[in-house]
């Protein structure tokens, strides 16, 4: 039973971001991860197709018995975390709540600005994650279209994501903001950019690391922690090109042994 897989998804390697800080505070346990890299952005599509693209991963890994379910993507969290929940019968947990926690135990002032896609921001999901939490921050939502082709090309270090994103969050910069929610499992792939051009007075969070302690928490209350030594290997599942992926997931997570399957798209649908 314990020794099952932890299923992470993402529509590209932006959830990678997620599974690093579970592998890194849970190493004994395995994850098989997708990223849906052909059908990437998510962002700009509508719900409906969000959902049934989100919908097809989750049953892929069904397949192969995970023991819990980790939405590594805000805009599917936003789209369908709850619907997903309610259906399965284990548990299943999203990005924006972690991410919102974070952000509250962080900020001093409660002005505090989120950074997400088209679909997350449009959706509203973090200000009412985080007025669910404290009814008196102040909010500034900002989507950053431009971000997630810059990751997903393997461009994350180049002059071009310097550029673009002093130009995206230039509207932000004036807003005395304490705390920013990098509210795109991608977007911690720019970090450093962000940060830098942010300033010191402003913490960048990022919801990996509580999503991953509450990974942690979960597998705890319900006795379905791996404590044995020995675990499955990870695995890493793409939609798009094994070899992009491979390129990112194995410098992201400083790997180069790293196992990636492909996964067939058939009239844009999974193919099981
Ligand atoms: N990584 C995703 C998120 O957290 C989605 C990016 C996209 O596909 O637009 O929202």
């Amino acid at each position: 039973m314990i020794n099952r897989p932890i299923g992470v998804i993402d529509s590209g390697v932006g959830g990678l971001t997620v599974a690093i800080e579970i592998m890194r505070q849970l190493p004994h346990e395995t994850i098989y991860y997708i990223g849906d890299t052909a059908r990437c952005p998510y962002g700009p599509r509508p719900v409906e197709e969000v959902k049934q693209f989100t919908w097809e991963m989750t049953r892929y890994l069904l397949r192969y018995d995970i023991k819990m379910l980790v939405i590594a993507c805000n805009t599917a969290t936003a789209a369908v975390l709850d619907e997903i929940r309610e259906a399965l019968d284990i548990p299943v947990i999203g990005v924006i709540h972690p991410g919102a926690r974070a952000a509250i135990k962080m900020s001093k002032h409660f002005r505090i600005g989120v950074l997400g896609t088209l679909g997350t921001i449009k959706s509203r999901a973090y200000e009412k994650a985080l007025h669910s939490i404290n009814k008196n921050v102040k909010i500034f939502p900002l989507a950053c279209p431009k971000f997630v082709p810059l990751v997903e090309s393997g461009e994350y270090h180049s002059a071009m994501a310097k550029k673009i994103v002093a130009e995206t969050l230039l509207p932000l910069k004036d807003k005395q903001l304490d705390t920013l929610i990098l509210g795109c499992t991608h977007y911690p792939l720019l970090e450093p950019i962000i940060s830098s051009f942010m300033g010191e007075n402003v913490a960048v969070i990022s919801s990996g690391e509580e999503t991953a302690r509450e990974v942690s928490a979960i597998l705890h209350y319900k006795e379905l922690l791996n404590m044995e030594k020995s675990c499955l290997p990870n695995r890493f599942f793409t939609t798009g090109s094994k070899e992009l992926f491979y390129k990112i997931a194995s410098d992201w997570l400083q790997d180069p042994t790293i196992d990636v399957s492909t996964i067939r798209l058939d009239e844009n649908e999974l193919v099981f």
